[in-house]
């Protein structure tokens, strides 16, 4: 959009001015430039990246409607933690955490307590947080030792919980993937727990291969231990991408609080939520499960107000968007969006599994995630398609799952609110294509750096 006040400067376009003049990058720069310069400069620079909405790597909502846009720049001022200030902004968050309460089927939708998080990773944290805190209260309270916590969970879980031992200082009981089964086995986890397990963690859709761990087993599990043992470890159950899509798809599926020793659910609002990046919840099935000793009151913004966060300060804007598309869509509304994603999904993988070059990884779709391997001894890999399909636009990672599944090497298409079938179909084509150019061209094999943990977490 053009600037009268910038044109007026010399009415000449940035491109004749300011372009050939290198960014600063390393040392404060000494005076300024006209606002449209810099626009332009950022602009044009950030250009250089993927396109959001081709990257197909990420499950990050890519578009919203309009109408939510214009909300969300309407709130770009607003500071949420100001809750003095903005209270109705703080009571649309409390609507939110009730909702998913309902949703994710609370015993009792007054007894829970909840908050926004930036993303599933905060939320997480917090969570696992309040559960440490829960078992070493319960532990001083029976007059034994609340030494050497650990957690339990799978090496299908995503980063955060392994970040979360290491910053928490809990031992990380972290089982190996089978391999040939991609998912938590209930026989693995149990003989873990003890007396002095903080939780255990399951995923509604894993970030590798978008199935999910059997949550009504391990709940069934823990529920036998409590019984025999008395040890009441609960389940934290990390919906990021799962906590959208389950109870619209599959409404009878048992891993919410339907189940007795879930106690703390995490779902990213801008997964399958469908807000833009960053929002995240955590709900708690009963206030009692936040031990009141992390919940701090601070006076300075004008009234007493608790908090639960790691962050102080954040916008409040993906909050009012995710409201937005509670009250926009609905029960109905959602159901309607996950049926299209899932019909995509489920055309994607018919299409890969007919190609004959390939195998579907998780034919149920439990959520609209398609994985895939190649099948026969052809001469490239996943790695090749992945950086053939770039040469379109396409970003489409390449991995190996971790141990003991490092040998399956697999592609990852998540299907998003803006996939629509004119696109998957674009998008096969230039699988197929780029499996005919690769064929017989002696394709040098794939480095291992590219293989490494490292490289495979960033490219997830
Ligand atoms: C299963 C799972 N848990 C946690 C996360 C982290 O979520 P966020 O990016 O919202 O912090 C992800 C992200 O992909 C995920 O797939």
């Amino acid at each position: 959009m053009a600037q009268p006040s910038d044109r007026a400067a010399g009415d000449t376009p940035a491109s004749a001015r300011v372009f050939a003049q290198p960014l600063p990058t390393d040392r404060f720069p000494e005076g300024g430039m006209t606002a449209r310069d810099a626009y332009e400069l950022i602009h044009l620079g950030l250009k250089i990246d993927g396109q959001p909405s081709m990257n197909l790597a990420s499950f990050v909502t890519t578009w919203m409607e309009p109408e939510a846009e214009e909300l969300i720049h309407e709130q770009i001022r607003t500071n949420h933690i100001d809750h003095e200030e903005y209270p109705a902004a703080q009571r649309i968050e409390e609507w939110c955490v009730a909702m998913l309460a309902d949703l994710w089927n609370a015993p009792s939708v007054d007894r829970t307590v909840g908050v926004a998080t930036v993303g599933s990773s905060e939320a997480i944290m917090l969570g696992l947080l309040a559960h440490k805190f829960r078992w070493r209260a319960a532990r001083e309270a029976a007059g034994a030792a609340a030494q050497r916590p650990n957690i339990v969970f799978g090496a299908e879980t995503h980063i955060v919980w392994d970040k979360f031992a290491r910053y928490f200082d809990v031992e990380p009981r972290k089982i190996p993937m089978r391999a040939d089964h991609y998912v938590l086995h209930p026989d693995d986890v149990v003989e873990r727990v003890d007396e002095h397990t903080i939780a255990v963690g399951a995923v509604l859709g894993t970030t590798y291969i978008g199935e999910s761990d059997p949550i009504r087993e391990l709940n069934d599990q823990l529920a036998r231990l409590k019984d025999e043992k008395g040890w009441d470890v609960p389940l934290h159950v990390d919906a990021a991408s799962g906590g959208f899509v389950a109870p619209f798809a599959h409404p009878d599926e048992l891993w919410d609080f339907r189940l007795a020793q879930v106690a703390s659910i995490n779902a990213s609002g801008h997964k399958y939520g469908l807000v833009y990046p960053g929002i995240g919840w955590l709900v708690f099935r009963d206030r009692d499960f936040l031990p009141e000793d992390l919940v701090f009151s601070v006076n300075y913004l004008g009234a007493a107000q608790p908090t639960y966060t790691f962050n102080f300060s954040r916008g409040s804007a993906m909050v009012q968007a995710q409201y937005y598309n509670f009250i926009r869509l609905g029960r109905s509304g959602y159901a309607a969006v996950v049926q299209n994603m899932l019909a995509n999904a489920r055309h994607l993988n018919e299409l890969i599994a007919g190609s004959g070059r390939f195998e579907v990884l998780n034919p149920g779709l439990m959520e609209p995630v398609v994985t895939f391997r190649l099948t026969g001894e052809p001469d490239f890999d996943a790695f090749h398609i992945s950086d053939k399909l770039r040469e379109h636009g396409w970003i489409v990672p390449a991995y190996t799952l971790p141990p003991n599944a490092q040998h399956v090497e697999l592609l990852r298409v998540v299907v998003r609110n803006d996939m629509s079938r004119m696109k998957v179909d674009a998008l096969f084509g230039h699988l197929m294509a780029a499996c005919d150019q690769l064929a017989g061209q002696g394709m040098p094999p794939t480095p291992p750096a590219r293989r490494t943990p490292e490289d495979q977490r960033r490219r997830c």
